[in-house]
């Protein structure tokens, strides 16, 4: 079982410690980040206390506290599952061979751009749901979103710690650029087309977090399978987190849906917009384009 020390700025299970210049090189990224998170963040309530969940270990037996934290003190961690030794590859041409504890030059151009296009995608969804804090239907609500958004932070963490540790210059100019390029920016955007959509409304959000969400998990669960073993060990820690944001969706579509449906009994009719409700015409709209633009994600040659 991996130590956590959760006392150093960076709380981690990595040893951070003991390698001073990785630490160094990520506590001097953290007020970046920090700064990021003030400026890009969500829009209000930043000095509220809101009751977050952090992570804080990587056991079965309760690896999260719950407790009221204001968003910027929030202790964004880094956690990486346990090693398991004499663990093996388990596709492609090195099936069957020790898994990679360091980055093989012949995949490292292709290793780090996975990780870049994972990493951005996770500060590009807190920049597209800043403005929602200010129309959540309920506290309920806006708990939720703050924490997809506190853990889309974490998530960054996670792929900042791997170009930090791994890819040396390279990986730092990349973690740089990783607050730099914003979503829905003209000149510097996020990567995938989808992080670029404005998600400006609560029923965009629970689409998203259904499908796009959905989508991330699906990524993570391959990456958890990478040859490249630190990559593994941090998505499938990340996935944990990951099952509550499709909750989020999940549930608010649910709750969306059921409101509609009881209006249409109600009022015998399929327009209750103007009875407070969503007409389905219009939920299939969202359905569309929210699944659409999450099917793009999987990639294609010309794709975004
Ligand atoms: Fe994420
Ligand atoms: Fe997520």
């Amino acid at each position: 079982m991996t130590q956590v020390d959760y006392d150093s700025l960076i709380p981690n299970n990595v040893n951070l410690k003991e390698d001073r210049r990785l630490q160094r090189a990520l506590e001097s990224w953290q007020p970046k980040f920090i700064e990021w998170w003030k400026t890009l963040g969500p829009v209000a309530f930043q000095d509220n206390e809101v009751y977050l969940r952090t992570a804080v270990s990587v056991s079965q037996e309760g690896w999260a506290n719950f407790g009221y934290v204001k968003m910027p003190e929030y202790r964004w961690g880094i956690f990486l599952t346990d090693p398991l030794a004499g663990k093996k590859i388990s596709f492609g041409d090195h099936k069957g061979e020790d898994v990679w504890q360091e980055v093989p030059g012949e995949y490292r151009s292709d290793l780090r751009r996975l990780i870049v296009v994972q990493g951005d995608t996770e500060p590009a969804s807190v920049e597209q749901q800043r403005q929602l804090c200010q129309s959540a239907p309920s506290l309920y609500d806006m708990r939720n979103l703050f924490q997809v958004n506190v853990e889309e932070g974490r998530h960054l963490w996670a792929m900042i710690y791997l170009l930090h540790g791994y890819f040396g210059r390279d990986g730092r100019e990349e973690a740089d650029e990783l607050l730099q390029r914003h979503s829905g920016a003209q000149d510097n955007p996020r990567i995938l087309g989808a992080f670029n959509e404005p998600v400006t409304d609560w029923l965009s959000f629970y689409f998203f977090t259904y499908f796009t969400d959905r989508d991330g998990k699906f990524q993570l669960a391959s990456l958890k399978e990478s040859a490249f073993d630190p990559l593994a060990r941090t998505c499938e820690f990340m996935l944990k987190e990951e099952a509550h944001h499709m909750f989020v969706g999940a549930t608010g579509i649910g709750r969306v849906v059921q409101r509609t449906v009881e209006l249409m009994k109600e009022h015998d009719t399929d327009d209750v917009s103007k009875f407070g409700g969503i007409n389905i015409s219009t939920l299939q709209r969202y359905l569309n384009l929210h699944y659409t633009l999450s099917l793009d994600l999987f990639g294609a040659e010309t794709s975004t």
